[in-house]
């Protein structure tokens, strides 16, 4: 199949498209580069052995994604273009829902135009909200706790309203939980600007001396060791995923949620040991306050994802910090 890749060059859609190469698919990226760089391509090319077309554009722009559709005809489309922090969600929410809810609007349109109706979206665990009871099973009330979580579930409502009006739509929105770690290459991973909102990014800037020391929000949480806990899942497990999901959508209708996470969950301290393991040595860290909005726990039912796609994340907590500390340090000397 063609797939497009919005938000293509992002953490996550480079990983995708990766994988969807090596499942035999063919792929186009399609990024406004606002939260991502171009060289990434470059990169790509690196592990694939492929020119992968990249067109730079806006979701927004439902001219431009309707003559790329057709162009380079497309059969299905993975929309990972979003904005995704739910800190700047909450400050800027006509941002948030005017880039993730408009957005996806202005993609379905151009979809509709071009007859493309199949389509992953990436969704989030976050549109759980506060665990009625876990592990977050996909008939778990929804009832996000942030803006950010809230545009995730708008997008799932009007694809499932879609999806009810046309039954020749194919959708599935995969909720993610914590996507961390990189291409065994070193070659690709996450690359926050500025200081990172997420734990391992963070470790590995404390790991690599560019930050002194980590903040562990909170060690009275009732969990196993009193840091918050969740599930970690390796990016390249969730790039399969969407793999295991377009190869869904050829033989199935309708529209479901599905859980991309592992089922288990990693304390903040136990990354913090993982990843002290791969460097052989000590991660500087200090207990801070709980940050208001953090969950003490959660983390998936994934038997929904195994049933449905055969797909099952293998990759280890281990694989997860090793791979992170690769990138890490091949894009410091890259820099
Ligand atoms: N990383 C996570 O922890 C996580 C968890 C759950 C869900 N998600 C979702 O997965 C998707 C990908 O996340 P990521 O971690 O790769 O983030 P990312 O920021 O690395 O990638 C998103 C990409 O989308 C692009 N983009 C944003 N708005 C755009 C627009 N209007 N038009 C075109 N391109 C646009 C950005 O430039 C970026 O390259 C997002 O939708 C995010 O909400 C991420």
């Amino acid at each position: 199949m063609i797939i497009l890749l919005t938000g293509g060059t992002g953490y996550i859609g480079s990983h995708t498209a990766i994988a969807a190469i090596a499942a035999g698919h063919q792929v186009v990226l399609y990024d406004n580069l606002s939260n991502s760089h171009a060289q990434v391509i470059e990169k790509m090319h690196t592990i694939t052995h492929q020119k992968i077309p990249f067109v730079q554009g806006d979701v927004l722009n439902t001219e431009l994604l309707y003559k790329t559709l057709v162009e380079y005809k497309i059969d299905a489309v993975i929309h990972l273009a979003g904005l995704k922090s739910v800190k700047d969600s909450s400050e800027y929410p006509i941002n948030y829902y005017h880039n993730n809810v408009s957005g996806t609007i202005s993609l379905l349109q151009a979809m509709s135009r071009a007859g493309v109706k199949k389509l992953v979206f990436s969704s989030s665990a976050t549109v759980y909200g506060e665990p009625q009871y876990l592990p977050y099973d996909e008939n778990h009330p929804t009832t996000p706790i942030n803006v950010y979580g809230r545009t995730k579930l708008q997008i799932e409502e009007v694809l499932r309203d879609l999806v009810d009006s046309d039954s020749t739509w194919r959708i599935l929105a995969l909720r993610y939980f914590n996507p961390v770690g990189a291409h065994a290459s070193g070659l690709i991973g996450e690359n926050p600007q500025g200081i990172p909102n997420n734990l391992m990014p963070y470790v590995a800037q404390v790991a690599a001396k560019e930050l002194p020391i980590l903040h562990i929000f909170g060690d009275d949480y009732a969990t196993k060791d009193g840091t918050g806990e969740r599930d970690y899942i390796h990016v390249m497990d969730l790039a399969e995923g969407h793999t295991a999901a377009i190869d869904y959508l050829i033989n199935h209708e309708g529209f479901r949620c599905i859980n991309l996470g592992t089922g288990s969950a990693f304390s903040v301290l136990d990354l913090v040991k993982s990843f002290e393991h791969v460097l052989g040595s000590k991660i500087p860290y200090q207990i801070s306050p709980r940050r208001h909005g953090d969950l003490p726990k959660y983390f998936a039912d994934a038997s929904l994802a195994h049933e449905l796609l055969n797909w099952k994340a293998h990759r280890s907590l281990l694989d997860m910090c090793h791979t992170t500390w690769i990138f890490k340090k091949n894009s410091k000397k890259g820099s």
